[in-house]
């Protein structure tokens, strides 16, 4: 697996860009620049093999760009209120960068960063690791982390991602990958046909920036019921103040399947019924949150120079809750020193 040339940095530093393929014809492309999957490629149906996720065709635009396309987004995926939380009696301030409130991360985020790569030998399917070591203070985080994220793709269509953090002082953790997907592989098109069913019972609302009031409700005679395979599009504009919060959806769901750390479940499944590609999410996290690209307001220049229109894509984001750090009955994001942050995401692709 030799990388290429994806482009140059303002201080000099190479991006290099990585292809993995399997023999079944899935091909993925990855930079190690916020270890960012540039393009995933997948059957439909009939055979025919198209890149499902949005992305930049240069460099530039994810130097640039805010959308956190395809990126490893953290270290904390999601939003912490007022960009501060207490550890162990101390309090940290974290960059704010969304209003008053800590978004993905900060301002230079895991997704802005160059990563260390190397291929990954063992499984037989072709994979790689990067690794970043964020230093302590950064974007006002305790501790230095290290964090390590493995791709690999099988020979089935999955593309199974793997996350490592230790850190040498008491901090929080809650990376996640923020692809975009448009199953149709068409990204003139929105999203809203596909067909989404979410292993959730209840889901955490939020206030008015998109910070979780720290209830967990229930789906049920909600618009947020995906608990059978709904239109995305079905119920997205309906009168629902949750809906108005988010422009649509932006929330995390409580996934039923979760019994423990490392205990991997199925956590959601997404269907496009023209091009019959089917795209299976699981994972060992408590919360998912479904994304519809909501923000996405067509200033951002995609691949192909096609301008990105509004919710062209969806984010199926694992994690803890968000804001976690600072709601007690929501699961920990806690990392201590000798401990390790551990995750298993699995994106399988397959066509019905
Ligand atoms: C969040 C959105 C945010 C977007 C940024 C998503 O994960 O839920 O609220 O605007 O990322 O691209």
């Amino acid at each position: 697996m030799e990388p290429t040339t994806f482009g140059v940095l303002a201080d000099g530093r190479e991006v290099r860009q990585y292809v993995l393929a399997n023999s079944t014809g899935m091909t993925m492309q990855v930079i190690d620049y916020g270890a960012t999957i540039t393009s995933l490629s997948v059957p439909d149906r009939n055979g025919n093999i198209r890149d499902v996720v949005l992305g930049y065709d240069s460099l530039d635009g994810y130097v640039n760009g805010s959308a956190y396309f395809g990126a490893v987004v953290g270290r904390y995926g999601n939003r912490i209120g007022k960009g501060r939380f207490t550890l162990d009696g101390s309090e940290y301030r974290l960059t704010a960068n969304d209003g008053e409130n800590h978004l993905h991360g900060g301002k230079v985020g895991f997704n802005k960063v160059l990563w260390d790569a190397a291929v990954a030998e063992g499984s037989g399917s072709p994979a790689i690791r990067f690794t970043y070591t964020s230093p302590d203070g950064e974007e006002g985080y305790p501790g230095t982390v290290t964090l390590k994220v493995t791709y690999t793709l099988t020979e089935d269509n999955a593309l199974r991602v793997e996350y490592e953090g230790v850190t040498d002082r008491t901090t929080i953790l809650n990376p996640t990958q923020h692809s975009y997907f448009n199953l149709t592989g068409n990204f003139n098109g929105k999203i809203l046909d596909h067909l989404l069913m979410i292993e959730a019972d209840s889901y955490t609302p939020v206030d008015a920036g998109l910070i979780p009031t720290g209830d967990v409700l229930p789906v049920e005679g909600t618009p947020l019921d995906f608990r059978a395979p709904r239109a995305i599009g079905e119920r997205i504009e309906d009168a629902f103040g949750q809906l108005a919060l988010g422009g649509g959806y932006d929330h995390n769901w409580v996934l039923r399947n979760y019994t423990g750390p490392g205990e991997i479940h199925k956590a959601a499944e997404l269907y496009d019924p023209e091009s019959g590609r089917l795209m299976t999410v699981s994972t060992d996290q408590p919360g998912i949150q479904f994304y519809s690209g909501n923000f996405l307001d067509g200033t951002a220049k995609g691949k192909n120079g096609i301008a990105y229109g509004r919710r062209t894509g969806l984010c199926l984001e694992t994690q803890v809750f968000p804001d976690s750090p600072n709601k007690p009955d929501f699961p920990s994001a806690t990392l201590k020193p000798g401990q390790a942050y551990r995750q298993t995401t699995i994106y399988q692709f397959s066509t019905r």
